[in-house]
């Protein structure tokens, strides 16, 4: 192989280099170091990459290694160094892997790339092969991690709850998953602790912490219950397929999933369970909860329509028991879904203004969708809303027609044309039906309105119209609760 034409030979010829990098994911470090060194021809078997805990880390500590300060430097006119973007794609991921030999091998798939600036298309060369095992390895890892992270309600010092989550990644991918967590749970106060290190999310800043132990996440609350009855509930007898499931829910992962202990029960159930759903059949022959508690446990198992399956869990209404209003949306978002709470994302933030600005305390208030599941479609690595079929709504009519008889409220707020149809049965425009109290058959006020996230949608006048118009919408039911002494 020919040297790069015209690279100066500026590292001592014969010399070995030792990279020492502060941290197993640093892969700027790595990368800072990798360009300097192959511009100065230095070829891979005179460096060695070491990390923090190896046999060889004479560094431990240390910000800065002291061989750093021999590494050479690079001259001026230094040609830039090669990559193309097949490569820096591969080397994110591979960068994280835990195998200990994957700098080196970065490196030496770095070096080759400089003479031969099609390597990366030669799906047979060794190296090449193995840095797709390592990306591969560490997206699964990541995929597992959003997959199998488990929170644990604790209640902080100040009595905020904080979710705490317990994970064993294989690879060095916490760092690089902060991001993911902290937009899928923006509004939540959140630790994922690991024994690769932790990070802590409080709403608005991202810390980092040591390694955790087991013992240090807190076990067993109620937020495992909800996921044991979401998974009973999305366990399909007659679609059950062992390898699959295995394949996709590793046993590794087992112990730290509460709804894992279900599982030897739910397959050894399964048939009965599938008998019994066919002998169960029509909804007719189902009664109406008839407490909260029945409620509670019928929604998250209903199978009733396709968007039953979607997303995380079925979001269940929330709010004092004796309210005397209740505030209807179309269906959980995106957060919500995640939550487990109505209202908690950004068409909440509206909503949560608005009826503070209108004096109605949300708190008094119970707060629900005429649709129980999140319904989206993905767009890349987003979930996109979709808005619920009338017949979606219709089906999920069941679930608001049994709140609504167990909380009798004295007033109805229907926040958009999904909502009005679930209280309804019918579609009715909101813009010809706001303004006026319209009677639910039992003496029930039924008030429409705007969704709040139409408002996020608009701009300019058209907004500031909407939300006045919103505004005064909440002034009136405000009155109302007045007149009623709600
Ligand atoms: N939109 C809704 O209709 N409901 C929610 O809970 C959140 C957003």
């Amino acid at each position: 192989m020919a040297a790069r034409s015209g690279a100066m030979p500026y590292a001592a010829i014969g010399a070995h280099y030792a990279v020492h990098l502060p941290a197993p994911d640093d892969v700027a470090f790595w990368r800072e170091r990798a360009r300097a060194l192959i511009q100065c021809d230095v070829p891979p078997d005179r460096v060695s990459w070491t990390l923090p805990g190896m046999a060889g880390d004479l560094f431990a500590g240390e910000a800065l290694a002291p061989t750093d300060r021999r590494l050479p430097v690079p001259p001026e006119d230094a040609p830039p160094v090669r990559a193309n973007r097949r490569f820096l794609g591969l080397a994110s991921k591979a960068a994280l892997h835990s195998d200990p030999e994957r700098f080196a091998l970065l490196y030496r798939v770095l070096w080759r790339l400089q003479r031969f600036p099609r390597l990366m298309e030669d799906r047979a060369d060794p190296d090449v092969r193995r840095l797709e095992e390592l990306d591969k390895a560490v997206r699964r890892d990541a995929h597992k991690m959003h997959a199998f992270v488990r929170f644990r309600e604790v209640e902080d010092a100040d009595g905020a709850l904080h979710y705490v989550a317990w994970f064993e990644p294989d690879h060095h991918i916490v760092r690089s998953e902060a991001a993911f967590f902290m937009r899928r749970f923006a509004n939540m106060r959140w630790s994922i602790l690991t024994p690769r290190g932790s990070i802590h999310w409080d709403g608005e800043v991202m810390r980092e912490g040591p390694p955790a132990r087991r013992e240090d996440a807190p076990s067993g609350d109620p937020v495992e219950d909800l996921w044991r009855s979401y998974y009973a509930s999305i366990f399909n007898p007659a679609r059950l397929k062992i390898s699959a499931m295995l394949s996709e829910m590793p046993r590794k992962y087992w112990k730290n999933l509460p709804e894992a202990e279900l599982i030897p029960a739910l397959i050894a159930g399964a048939q009965a369970r599938e008998a019994a759903m066919v002998a169960a059949g029509a909804r007719e022959a189902r009664a109406m909860p008839q407490t909260w508690d029945m409620l509670a446990a019928q929604v998250p198992a209903c199978r009733d329509c396709p968007i039953a399956t979607c997303g995380t869990r079925a979001v269940p209404g929330e709010g004092p028991r004796a309210a005397t209003l209740m505030i209807v949306g179309e269906q959980p978002g995106d957060q919500e879904d995640l939550a487990g709470r109505p209202f908690v994302g950004p068409a909440g933030q509206v909503l949560d203004e608005h009826l503070a600005a209108a004096g109605i305390d949300r708190g008094a208030a119970y707060v629900t969708n005429a649709v129980k599941h999140f319904k989206f479609t993905w767009k890349g690595k987003h979930r996109l809303h979709q808005s619920p079929t009338a017949k979606e709504i219709d089906t999920c009519r069941w679930w608001l027609e049994a709140e609504r008889a167990l909380l009798r409220p004295r007033i109805v707020l229907a926040l958009g044309a999904s909502a009005a149809r679930g209280l309804l049965g019918r579609t009715v425009s909101v813009n010809r039906e706001r303004g006026r109290a319209i009677d639910l058959g039992d003496g029930t006020e039924l008030w429409i309105t705007a969704h709040p996230s139409y408002l996020l949608r608009l701009d300019g006048a058209a907004r500031a119209e909407q939300t006045a118009r919103f505004a005064a919408d909440l002034a009136l039911v405000r009155a109302r609760l007045r007149a009623i002494g709600g």
